[in-house]
């Protein structure tokens, strides 16, 4: 247990919250103070003050001195960094090398959401958590603790925000090492008995309906530290391997796949204030009775993004190797475990690379990310393996140490036409790979080992992929992986002018549209590759959560934008 949680927590500063947070200045400060300056010198609250202290201020008025005497007296909080208090939290106790044997005898503050309480005769237990790991804080109070009036008046109750401070005490049950003997307890926030996330087991279906509160549950705060991870680790590889960031659009004039499937952003329609009383004539029409997009915020159609590539590949073909990630979004109405209307991609793009490059990079990268959460998230990923997916960690161990299996499409169509099963979709040559053969390719054929499909027909895939020699493949390929099937779809772009000129008009696409692409093969054209990534499949394929409504925290499906 002693590696069992994630290395002190990555610093998150939001200036507000991070405002409330200050604790000292330092005495010499003659100088405005660098990071925020204005917010510090606006506040009514003085910056000398913890929030803790202006908690407990406010709510036993007359003690402030008292309390803050305390906090001065207080054992180890946290830490600093510049002005900025980084607070001790509940993982920095027990996710130590003995799960905080090591801090016995020390006063600490825990600041956290009741999950339990249990009175008995003499002690009460309350178990607070705070985000920070699995783990709760058992919290052990006894009558003569200050503010224990609260617990018996029966204002502190499963959902209650509270403020703790106590002594860490070797545990008496076995399920912890640790415990807090509370010393004082603060209400901060009480919870209405209607709070509808008690300690019952509750389905994941219910828990849709309650997205603004379901973090607060161990499954949905475990998917939230493990997907944090994934995207830290993201960022980790990328870095670490050369690639620069690139921020690419989210509202853009070309649909990069070309399905047609997107968003349209538009000003022409009211704000979304008047949007249920606009008459349908409001909208300005050319005396063809068509839209009048001249008149509309852009002055020609504009749509969210579904993908960063095209972007993507003019960075890359300035810095070598550049990676985005960021929110895409598809207008497909496809209501299934696997598809949202607004997903995160990473879409690395590679210069002076081909297709092998692009399958080892994918393969390199995704090994990387399950390696690093196998080794930073255990206790989240023991709880996975125990409540979501029994066996996930022993499948991922594998994932990270296996070569993955390569096969042409070609050959994959081989296989499924010879395989002893009946499928929904029938298959042939040519035909798009449905989830139930991407499934059966990664599941049954190879065992659970990740599968890389690449050449595909060209007729089913995007336009700027690059024409194999035969004339009718091109070199894509996606890696579909158990479960999910399709986690990753790349390709070698097509870098010669004269093949993508004819693609586009095969495809009947307006060249004048892609100018700017196509300006690209025209000034210093190399081979270059890339893949994208769906985050949300990632997090499932890393956690074992079946729906990808449950990978992100406000899933955008089909008829469904509450939160
Ligand atoms: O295969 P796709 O459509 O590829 C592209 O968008 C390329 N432009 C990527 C590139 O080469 N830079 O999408 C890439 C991945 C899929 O493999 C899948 O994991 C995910 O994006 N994806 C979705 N995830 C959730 N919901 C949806 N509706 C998704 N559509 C695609
Ligand atoms: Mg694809």
């Amino acid at each position: 247990m002693a590696a069992a949680f994630a290395p002190s927590t990555t610093l998150r500063l939001r200036p507000y919250s991070t405002l409330r947070c200050l604790s000292f200045y330092p005495k010499n400060l003659t100088k405005p103070y660098p990071v925020f300056p204005p917010l510090i010198r606006r506040s009514p609250i003085s910056p000398r003050r913890l929030f803790s202290s202006v908690i407990s201020g406010a709510l036993h008025s007359g003690e402030r001195t008292k309390s803050e005497l305390a906090e001065k007296q207080m054992g180890e909080m946290g830490s600093k960094v510049g002005e900025f208090r980084k607070k001790l939290k509940i993982v920095d106790v027990k996710g130590g090398p003995n799960e905080g044997l090591d801090r016995v005898g020390q006063m600490i503050v825990v600041a956290g959401w009741v999950r339990t309480l249990r009175a008995q005769s003499s002690v009460t237990f309350i178990e607070v958590n705070d985000g920070s790991c699995l783990s709760n804080m058992q919290c052990v109070m006894t009558s003569d603790a200050e503010g224990y009036d609260q617990v018996k008046s029966g204002l502190i109750t499963t959902g209650a925000s509270i403020w703790i401070q106590g002594n860490v005490v070797p545990s008496q049950g076995s399920k912890q090492k640790v415990e807090l003997k509370v010393n004082k307890i603060v209400l901060v926030g009480k919870s209405d008995p209607s709070y509808p996330i008690q300690k019952k087991r509750v389905s994941r279906e219910f828990l849709r309906t309650k997205a603004h509160l379901r973090p607060r549950t161990n499954t949905f705060g475990a998917v939230a530290r493990v997907r944090n991870a994934l995207a830290y680790a993201t960022h980790k590889f990328f870095q670490e391997n050369g690639f620069i960031w690139i921020s690419s659009p989210i509202i853009t004039a070309s649909d990069c796949e070309g399905a047609g499937e997107q968003f349209c952003v538009t000003t022409l329609i009211p704000s979304s204030r008047e949007a249920a009383e606009s008459p349908v004539d409001a909208i300005p029409k050319t005396k063809d009775g068509l839209i009048d997009w001249s008149q509309d915020f852009f002055e020609k159609p504009a749509f969210l993004t579904v993908s960063g590539q095209l972007n993507a590949e003019t960075y890359a073909t300035a810095l070598s190797n550049v990676y985005t990630f960021g929110p895409t979004f598809r207008a497909e109405n496809s209501n299934t475990s696997r598809h949202l209307a607004e997903f995160w991609m990473i879409e690395p793009e590679l210069a002076f690379a081909d297709l092998k490059d692009d399958m080892a990079c994918a393969t390199a990268y995704l090994q990387y990310v399950v390696r690093y959460i196998l080794d930073n998230c255990k206790e989240d990923m023991d709880f996975f393996n125990t409540w979501i997916e029994k066996g996930i960690i022993d499948r991922l161990s594998t994932v990270a140490e296996r070569d993955f299996v390569q096969l042409s499409y070609t050959d994959a169509i081989e296989l499924l036409i010879k395989a002893k099963k009946k499928f929904e979709f029938p298959v042939k040559w040519g035909c798009d790979l449905q989830s139930e053969h991407e499934r059966y390719l990664t599941e049954e054929a190879f065992g659970g080992c990740p599968v890389i499909v690449s050449d595909y027909p060209k007729e089913i895939k995007a336009f700027y992929m690059r024409q194999n020699d035969d004339g009718r493949t091109v070199a894509a390929m996606d890696m579909l992986v158990p479960q999910i099937g399709e986690l990753i779809g790349g390709s070698q772009r097509e870098e010669r002018l004269e093949y993508l000129e004819g693609r586009l008009d095969e495809l009947k696409l307006n060249r004048d549209s892609y100018w700017w692409y196509l300006d690209l093969r025209h000034y210093g054209s190399v081979p270059h590759a890339g893949f994208g990534l769906g985050f949300e499949r990632l997090v499932q394929f890393a956690t074992g959560v079946e729906n990808i409504r449950d990978a992100i925290p406000f899933p955008r499906t089909p008829g469904s934008v509450e939160f």
